[in-house]
């Protein structure tokens, strides 16, 4: 069974995201974000980025695909032709999940990042596919519409690997602090 990890920036009050956009700007963090979704030990191979249709149509048009990466879009309304011809549109997580394990060209890729948001976030801390939530702790209170939702128990944090910024780190007065929590 494929597994995923998912991948979130919260603020204190749990926010992730407002019209349509994040309620923030933190260049280094999307940095972060970029470099940790992009990383693979094999070079041959790419990443996977899964997300809700909000959260891609939130990625600015000319960012969009998220570069280097396939970008699978989760939609029960949009049609093939909105979208790049190299984004895959998938009608639900679990049509994703089983287009990856059965197509052969799936052997090419390496991880899978669930991106965002809510909805497919809630879904995927549910499944026992998911392995680890790389989360990105900001504190601060920002002005939000969409939220991140509870954190199942099972849930714990580990260690830091050695690709994540230790502490607390700051850009424009504003502090965050990653963390990795992992499926037990
Ligand atoms: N802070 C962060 O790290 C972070 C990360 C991601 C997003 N965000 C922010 O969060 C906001 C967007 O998130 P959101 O929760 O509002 O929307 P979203 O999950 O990105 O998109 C919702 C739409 O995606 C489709 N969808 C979602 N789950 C699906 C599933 N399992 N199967 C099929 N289709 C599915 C549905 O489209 P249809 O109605 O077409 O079926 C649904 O209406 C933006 O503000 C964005 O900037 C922040």
């Amino acid at each position: 069974m494929l597994k995923y990890n998912l991948i979130v920036a919260v603020c204190e009050n749990f926010g992730i995201g407002f019209k349509g956009d994040l309620p923030w700007r933190l260049k280094s963090e999307l940095m972060y974000f970029s470099r940790t979704t992009k990383r693979v030990s094999d070079p041959s191979k790419r990443n996977v980025v899964i997300m809700g249709k909000k959260t891609y149509l939130g990625v600015p048009p000319t960012k969009r695909p998220l570069a280097d990466r396939l970008n699978i879009v989760l939609s029960t309304t949009m049609t093939q032709k909105e979208l790049p011809e190299n984004v895959l549109l998938c009608r639900s997580l679990d049509e994703a999940m089983q287009t990856l394990e059965s197509k052969p060209w799936c052997k090419q890729l390496e991880n899978i990042w669930i991106v965002g948001g809510s909805g497919v976030y809630a879904e995927a801390m549910e499944s026992p596919r998911c392995h680890r939530l790389y989360l990105t702790k900001i504190q601060e209170r920002f002005e939000c519409d969409t939220f991140f939702p509870n954190i199942p128990v099972s849930f714990q944090e580990v260690p830091l690997d050695e690709y994540t910024p230790h502490g607390v780190q700051e850009e424009n007065g504003i502090k965050y602090e990653h963390k990795i929590l992992e499926k037990h």
